[in-house]
């Protein structure tokens, strides 16, 4: 009797642990080689909306897009790009919306050089 309560909840233990394991393999491949950052609503919003072109380390160059971590734009530059876009970079100021998510974004970008 004991014996049998004792298989049961250890065959409960093991159904929570492959479940919450899974689980956190699926985190690990999502983040795998995101930079470490205190800037998260920069990287956030970057990964959503910048790193299909640059790479969330900034040097993917998909379509031609420019190596982030090469960059020496100032705040300013960075801004200008950013929101209007620039050649083959469509604007980015109205996915972005507020100042604030714009200048997070510029933030970080800023992360990604060496
Ligand atoms: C559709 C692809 C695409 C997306 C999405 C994109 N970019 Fe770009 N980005 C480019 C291309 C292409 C260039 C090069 C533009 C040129 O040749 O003038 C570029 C250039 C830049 C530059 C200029 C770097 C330099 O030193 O001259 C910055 C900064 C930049 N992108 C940041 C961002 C950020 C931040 C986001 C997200 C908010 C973003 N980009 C989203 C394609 C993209």
């Amino acid at each position: 009797m004991v014996l049998k309560h004792f298989v049961w909840i250890l065959g409960a233990a093991l159904v929570l642990q492959s479940c919450s394991g899974e689980a956190t393999v699926e985190d690990n491949d999502a983040s795998e080689d995101l930079p470490k950052t205190e800037n998260t609503a920069g990287q956030e919003l970057y990964t959503e909306n910048c790193a299909q072109c640059h790479g969330n380390d900034g040097q993917l160059g998909a379509s031609g897009a420019s190596d982030l971590s090469a960059s020496t734009l100032d705040d300013a530059e960075l801004t200008k790009v950013i929101t209007e876009g620039r050649n083959a970079m469509p604007g980015m100021g109205p996915i972005l919306g507020k100042k604030k998510s714009i200048n997070a974004v510029v933030d970080y970008v800023k992360e990604l050089r060496k």
